[in-house]
């Protein structure tokens, strides 16, 4: 049986926590010995009035299990005041579940810019203002950890909930972004899609569903991604009654068409399966890999062809085992974090070409191109390359071997032998 998880000396937000879910984190954080500042604005489950009560009772629940918790009652959109209160009562910051939410469902011929406008305050502006206000403590002491909490609704589209579907995905893109500005500093942020029984949910589930679908179903994942033994960061999970499970984006191969001339509706519709095709499909993990393809179009455009030429048949040889290395790449993610290091391709003769090989900690792709950040360059033919592609000749023996050129750091090269394996 593994540790039990505890969190002596860590100091968490949860806003909304005067009930549903924020309630139910708020209750397993504190059983586990952190010290939560209960944030609740009380108001109506449409976002009007406020309201003590909410916050105070989960507070003395805490207090009468033994403990630690201060009630704020400020609106998320004042979200200093709660970074503010928990630093008054607590002296720190670790960890933020943003999580105080409303509902203004309406379909959309019939929203009102208000129903648009609250939804916008409480979700995005309120984890905005909360986060942002806590984010210089957190990077101070090089420690924290943020949940953004998104929704199904966000993902998929739900009728009635354009406003706050909309909130809810920007919430992902909200946290993916500060997951990559906040690694380095051991900032972790990921983000939930729950599905729970709570006040929000019962007017649109039936009250034995409702029952069912506790909210304390998810926090254990909320704290555990809270705990600082997890290293996750940047991931979405979508989660309720006891099934967790990780979300991610897919990509098909799609179609190249040529990329020094615009191409016409037709040539779309002529390769539209293609195009729709999840046969092998990408994984993409980051902004750079989701570049990939296009650099890689790019390059062709540059490539000795007739330009009337359909650019999928115009493939030099290195282009493809280039293709073929940023597939293996895709399918280990874990490269970029042992490698986290840019690498330079040379590939001599008619059949060769400049590629980059991205395997840096936020990287995890092989395209043609330069980059000058690269600290290691390979100059090599593509007989030579194919050979250590299929495990023919390793790289330390094409470099003895005089096979291999190394310009810059020679060392770095070694660590692509699981490339080349
Ligand atoms: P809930 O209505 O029980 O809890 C939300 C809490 O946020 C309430 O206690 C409310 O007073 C508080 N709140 C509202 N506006 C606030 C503001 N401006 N400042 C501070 N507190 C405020 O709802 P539930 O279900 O627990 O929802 C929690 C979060 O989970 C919400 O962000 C919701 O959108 C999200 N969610 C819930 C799902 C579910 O199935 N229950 C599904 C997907 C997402």
């Amino acid at each position: 049986m593994s540790e039990t998880m505890r969190f002596d000396d860590r100091v968490a937000i949860v806003t909304g926590a005067g009930g549903g879910l924020g309630r139910a984190h708020a209750l397993l954080l504190a059983s586990r010995g952190a010290k939560v500042l209960v944030n609740d604005l009380g108001g109506s489950q449409h976002g009007q009035g406020a309201d003590a009560q909410p916050a105070d009772q989960v507070v003395a629940e805490i207090h009468a299990a033994g403990g630690e918790a201060a009630a704020s009652y400020d609106s998320v959109e004042d979200g200093h005041k709660i970074v503010q209160a928990a630093l008054d009562h607590f002296g720190r910051i670790d960890i933020v579940i943003n999580n105080a939410g409303i509902l203004r469902d309406v379909s959309f011929h019939k929203m009102k810019e208000i129903d648009w406008e609250l939804i916008y305050r409480v979700h995005l502006y309120g984890s905005f203002k909360v986060t942002h206000a806590a984010w210089p403590y957190l990077r101070e002491q090089q420690y924290g950890r943020v949940i953004m909490t998104s929704s199904s609704s966000g993902i998929y589209g739900n009728f009635g909930q354009a406003n706050y579907g909309s909130a809810k995905l920007a919430l992902l893109g909200f946290a993916n972004t500060l997951a990559i500005e906040g690694e380095k500093r051991n900032i972790h942020v990921n983000s939930i899609a729950p599905i729970a029984g709570s006040r929000m949910t019962e007017s649109v589930l039936p009250a034995d569903l409702v029952e069912a679908l506790k909210p304390d179903h998810v926090s254990p994942l909320v704290a555990y991604l809270c705990h600082e033994s997890c290293s996750t960061t940047g991931e979405l999970f979508e989660l309720g009654a006891g099934w967790v499970s990780r979300l991610r984006w897919q990509r098909t191969k799609g179609a190249m068409f040529p990329a020094n001339q615009p191409g016409t509706p037709e040539q779309i519709a002529a390769k539209w399966d293609q195009i729709n095709d999840f046969t092998d499909a990408d994984i993409p993990t980051s902004n750079h890999a989701a570049f990939g393809p296009i650099m890689d179009n790019l390059g062709r455009a540059d490539a000795p062809n007739d330009d009337a030429a359909d650019a999928d048949e115009v493939m030099s040889l290195s282009r493809e085992m280039f293709q073929q290395i940023h597939a293996r790449i895709q399918e280990h993610p874990e490269w970029t974090k042992q490698v986290n290091e840019l690498y330079q391709f040379h590939i001599t003769g008619e059949q060769g070409g400049s590629y980059v090989v991205n395997l840096k900690d936020d990287g995890g792709s092989a395209y043609p191109g330069e980059d000058e950040m690269a600290r290691c360059k390979m100059t090599l033919s593509h007989e030579n390359l194919m050979a250590m592609l299929s495990g023919e000749i390793t790289p330390q023996m094409a470099f003895m071997e005089g096979k291999l050129k190394i310009e810059g750091n020679v060392i770095l090269a070694a660590k692509l032998a699981p490339l080349f394996a």
